[in-house]
């Protein structure tokens, strides 16, 4: 290897991006490569990122009822989301205080969370109930003994967490987005499925691809692509804790206008989707007539794990075909998730050859110049 190949193999991919990213948006190119295949930097986006950062892990209304929990990941630490007896909604260890089992799987409903390897018994609050033959451990003190809690907020019926004290709050970092979409009512629109997957590319692959709507004419030919024009497409400069845009659907797809008992919105509004992502992950597609949108989470360099949930505004679901809404919705946010998939994991593929090299970007993906922005600080060479 001759000394300048060996000096360019120890250039960081943070150093790399910092130069990506020094660009001016008129001379933009898209991110380097060493972003997406480092070792080194996915850990220091575990670190500088999903430790630090709010992480969405899904929509309060799943959890609606006293036991309701969820279960998920953050930056390695497994956590659940559940609903005391109170009413309460907590985010708290997933980690049982004996020997360290995880305690819940998935999501469900239990008036008491009990350890699967020795049934040590928890409130849904955290505090230790019971532990079977523990009497003669004088270290033993169960009224001490509680899951340890982990910071939750909800925001415009989002649940939100963090394993970062010094955060600012949700309301505060996103009170643009809110008074941007306030009218959409996004707090009461209402979940209808959710599932999890795993796709083979790097979760900012995945990230980069929700943020432009310059690929819906191509990949989305076979769904939604027809609906949307390219000259129709607004890429506004991203915020430091966001960035967004928009696109106008036409009537032909009914469920994404306003519904005729919506008086919220008015105008062009009535037919306009916002892209909104959240840093560092939150995704959300919002019309006025459905929303869905991804929660995504690096399992690795290669893979990303994928929360994906939706469903329709109030006003559809008191529509006498609310049931063919409902599934029309699903059939066809299945049908474009397959043609994303097959997008990114193609890019993700197509990024590993030693014969890529990041190319110039449009105006329309305005937002991933500004992902790379965001990213770039939270990783400083
Ligand atoms: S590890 Fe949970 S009861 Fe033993
Ligand atoms: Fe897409």
């Amino acid at each position: 290897m001759s000394d300048t190949a060996t000096i360019q193999s120890r250039v960081s991919a943070a150093t790399e991006l910092a130069a990506n990213a020094a660009q001016p948006f008129e001379q933009a190119h898209a991110m380097p490569r060493s972003v997406y295949q480092s070792e080194e930097f996915l850990q220091q986006e575990i670190d500088n990122i999903f430790r630090q950062d709010w992480f969405c892990a899904g929509r309060a209304s799943s959890v609606a009822n006293p036991g309701d929990y969820l279960t998920f990941e953050l930056a390695g630490q497994p956590i659940m989301v559940i609903r005391g007896k109170d009413g309460q909604l907590r985010a708290q260890s997933n980690v049982c205080l004996h020997r360290m089992s995880t305690l819940l799987e998935g999501r469900g409903n239990k008036s008491s969370i009990v350890c699967p390897y020795h049934a040590w018994t928890y409130e849904t609050d955290g505090r230790l109930r019971g532990a079977p033959a523990m009497s003669k451990n004088d270290a033993f003190c169960k009224k001490d003994m509680r899951l340890p809690t982990i910071r939750c907020e909800q925001w415009l019926g989002w649940i939100m967490v963090t394993l970062n004290d010094a955060a600012p709050p949700v309301s505060e970092q996103l009170a643009e987005v809110e008074a941007m979409v306030g009218d959409y009512g996004m707090e009461n629109y209402h979940e209808t499925f959710f599932e999890t997957h795993t796709w083979d590319t790097n979760w900012k692959v995945l990230a980069e691809n929700f943020m432009e709507s310059y690929h819906l004419p191509v990949c989305h030919k076979g769904t939604i692509g027809g609906l949307s024009r390219l000259d129709e497409m607004v890429c506004p400069p991203g915020r430091p804790a966001f960035n967004y845009h928009t696109i106008l659907k036409d009537d032909e797809l009914k469920i994404a206008m306003a519904h005729e008992t919506n008086q919220r919105l008015t105008g062009d509004r009535r037919r306009t989707t916002y892209l909104l992502a959240l840093y560092p992950s939150l995704l959300i597609t919002l019309t006025p007539g459905y929303f869905w949108y991804l929660s995504l989470h690096p399992d690795g360099v290669g893979k990303v794990r994928i929360m994906f949930g939706g469903g329709m505004s109030p006003d559809y679901a008191n529509d006498p075909e609310s049931q063919a809404h409902f599934s029309a919705l699903k059939t066809l946010l299945d049908d474009v998730n397959v043609e994303d998939r097959g997008c990114t994991e193609k890019v993700y593929r197509g990024l590993c050859s030693d014969f890529a090299a990041p190319g110039p970007l449009s105006h329309l993906e305005r937002p991933n110049y500004d992902f790379a922005q965001y990213l770039s600080g939270r990783i400083p060479a």
